[in-house]
């Protein structure tokens, strides 16, 4: 099944978990952690998530040198999460060195290792900007596709992308290679900050991997039911 990440977009961790209390009985539920709440609580937010059975998504694009991905993907690697992330931009030999820090934390830790997701170009980053500020000279779907190839070919599961630039990804790499995408909206919903959105239904027409929801589900008046209308959408179910 496709599962829907829930951004869990607050402040702190007594938000978060509050927030999440009238999902106790709801099978499977899947969250992802960004920086913003990870930077303020650490893994103690990460432990109370795993310890309800929830599936988690460490949302903390890591990009510096090899060796200080390596150790900090070590740490991920330990936390029993189940997914997390890179930007592609650190190049080849960052994300190798990424994917080998979550497989030694993990075996260190008796756990499963993170499926491991590439940022390509960030959804905020304009064709402008490509060419103006970094000098890139090709399109943003050549740039996109690109680093998607390299990712993969570095030991990446998959990329966070547009559900608009999924079918361009999947040819590029394969159809296994995940697309988890963000920028999702209901047909009733204000689009806020996201330019390109789509359906829940969309996506799943869009052979997306899984999506990621924050302000749909987080800011609706009946978060369970938007959480499982959504859910029985992106997996081919309702509308
Ligand atoms: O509220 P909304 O559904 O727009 O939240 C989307 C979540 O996905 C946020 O946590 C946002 O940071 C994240 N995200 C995104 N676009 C990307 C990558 C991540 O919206 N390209």
């Amino acid at each position: 099944m496709k599962p829907v990440f829930i951004a869990l977009d607050f402040v702190d961790a007594p938000t978060a978990l509050k927030f999440l209390e009238p999902f106790k009985d709801v099978k499977p539920l899947a969250v992802k952690v960004g920086m913003e709440l990870f930077y303020r609580e650490g893994s103690i937010i990460i432990e109370a998530l795993r310890d309800q059975d929830i599936d988690v998504f460490l949302d903390l694009k890591l990009h510096d040198i090899p060796h200080t991905v390596l150790q900090a993907a070590k740490q991920i690697g330990q936390l029993n999460v189940q997914f997390t992330t890179v930007h592609s931009l650190g190049g080849s030999e960052m994300i190798k060195a990424a994917r080998r820090g979550l497989n030694e934390g993990a075996k260190q830790a008796g756990v499963d290792a993170p499926q491991l997701l590439a940022v390509t170009q960030l959804t905020s980053t304009s064709e402008e900007q490509l060419h103006d500020e970094e000098l890139v000279p090709v399109s943003m779907a050549e740039s996109v596709s690109h680093l998607a190839k390299i990712a993969s070919q570095s030991g990446a599961d998959g990329v966070i992308s547009s559900a608009l630039e999924n079918d361009l990804i999947h040819q590029a790499v394969s159809e296994e290679f995940k697309c988890i995408n963000p920028g999702i909206r209901l047909p009733n919903n204000s689009v806020d900050d996201q330019k390109r959105v789509v359906t829940p239904t969309r996506a799943f027409e869009l052979d997306t991997s899984g999506i990621v929801v924050g302000r749909s589900i987080t800011q609706s008046d009946n978060p369970v039911k938007t959480y499982k209308d959504i859910y029985n959408a992106v997996n081919g179910g309702i509308k």
